[in-house]
């Protein structure tokens, strides 16, 4: 038996299947490299000393996919392929939708043939909206997400609760995200974004090694404890621990459950860069710009539905979250290109 990780060649799908191959599981990734290199994939063979089943393909690919779950014994599909750069979102949203949520639909067709009915799903805390109080727990209704990327993750949960509610069989769990950062221990593996990054902590990370002059913080007359925008970062390393114990609860419960992956604690920008200025003994110059469109003043966890239904908790800190992204930084300065 196989798990399936479609996008297992990007950031998070590469150390999950790192972490499956260590758990003794056979893998097989299905990733097109829209955004990753298949690099990726062959330093997690080097750490591992286990190998891989590499698919060069389109979740959208009907026939591909047929092919492959007739070929490969599947017991389980990890869900990570789709699309992720909120900006981009904006101006390709037909690109975004076709993608994150026709590919999904396509895969659960593709799934419910071949009578593989277990999937774990990449969602994103995004799909909360705007929350008033803090900490975000599972129970609170979703709301608007402020671009197409985040309604492209609400709609594929909307999906895949009704494909629940019609059809017993299925075991789903839609696990929301916080914010991944970090690398594996390593220094090998890591985030390796192709353009300009949108997200903090590769911005910060490429500052310091000299890539990039100086960080914007994005508003510092938010209502928070130095101004600036608060958010639940979490070791990508403990986000891929929560899928494996996500899967083992699914695996004997049909039916769909929902849980964030978080760790109860809220970071400022500020904290974040006097953090990494630590781990790296580098300076990170930044300065104040204006409020990015779209973002709230703080995101944080309750993550304690979690850790009393899956056996889960995050358990690595701040300064382990900037150590590995800074080795990894350092030791890859251009990522995963070579030249
Ligand atoms: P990533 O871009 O590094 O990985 C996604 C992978 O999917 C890439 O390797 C890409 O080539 C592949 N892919 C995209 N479309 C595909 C398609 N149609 N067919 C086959 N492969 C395709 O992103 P990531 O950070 O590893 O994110 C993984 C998942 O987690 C995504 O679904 C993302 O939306 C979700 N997520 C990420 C974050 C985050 O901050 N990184 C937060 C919440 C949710
Ligand atoms: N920020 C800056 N400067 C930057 C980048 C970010 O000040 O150059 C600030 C933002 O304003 C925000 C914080 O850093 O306050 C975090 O921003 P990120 O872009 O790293 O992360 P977001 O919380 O905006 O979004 C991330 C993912 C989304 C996902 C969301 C919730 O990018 O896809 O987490 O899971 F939906």
């Amino acid at each position: 038996m196989s798990i399936l990780v479609t996008g297992g060649a990007g950031y998070i799908g590469s150390h999950m299947v790192l972490s499956l191959l260590e758990h003794e599981y056979d893998v097989v990734v299905l990733d097109s490299l829209v955004n990753s290199s298949a690099e990726a994939l062959r330093r997690v063979e080097s750490i591992t000393g286990k190998s891989v089943t590499f698919i060069e393909g389109d979740i959208r690919n009907r026939a591909l996919l047929d092919q492959l779950f007739t070929e490969h014994y599947i017991s389980d599909v990890l869900h990570f392929a789709g699309l992720k750069a909120v900006g981009q979102s904006v101006e390709q949203p037909l690109r975004y939708f076709e993608n994150n949520v026709g590919g999904t639909l396509t895969l659960c067709q593709a799934m419910d043939a071949a009578g593989v009915r277990t999937l774990v799903f990449s969602s994103s805390a995004t799909v909360y909206g705007e929350v008033a109080n803090m900490p975000i727990h599972e129970g609170l209704p979703t709301g608007s997400p402020t671009n197409p990327y985040g309604r492209s993750k609400l709609m594929v949960e909307e999906v895949l609760k009704d494909l629940a509610k019609g059809d017993s069989r299925w075991s789903i769990a839609l696990l929301r995200y916080f914010n991944p950062v970090g690398a594996h221990e390593s220094g090998l593996i890591g985030e390796d974004p192709n353009d300009i990054p949108n997200n903090l902590v590769p911005f910060i990370s490429q500052v310091a090694i000299g890539r990039r002059d100086v960080l914007s913080v994005y508003g510092n007359d938010y209502p928070t404890p130095d101004g600036t925008g608060v958010r639940d970062y979490i070791h990508v390393s403990d986000l891929v621990d929560g899928h494996l114990c996500a899967m083992q609860v699914i695996a004997r419960k049909h039916g769909i459950g929902i849980w964030n992956l978080g760790t109860g604690q809220g970071y400022s920008v500020l904290n974040m860069v006097q953090a990494f200025e630590k781990a790296s003994g580098r300076d990170v110059p930044y300065r104040i710009a204006p409020r990015r469109n779209g973002d709230v003043a703080e995101c944080w966890a309750d993550p304690s539905k979690a850790e009393h239904e899956l056996g889960w908790k995050a358990n690595r800190n701040l300064d382990a979250m900037m150590q590995d992204t800074w080795r990894w930084q350092k030791q890859n300065p251009n990522g995963y290109n070579l030249e």
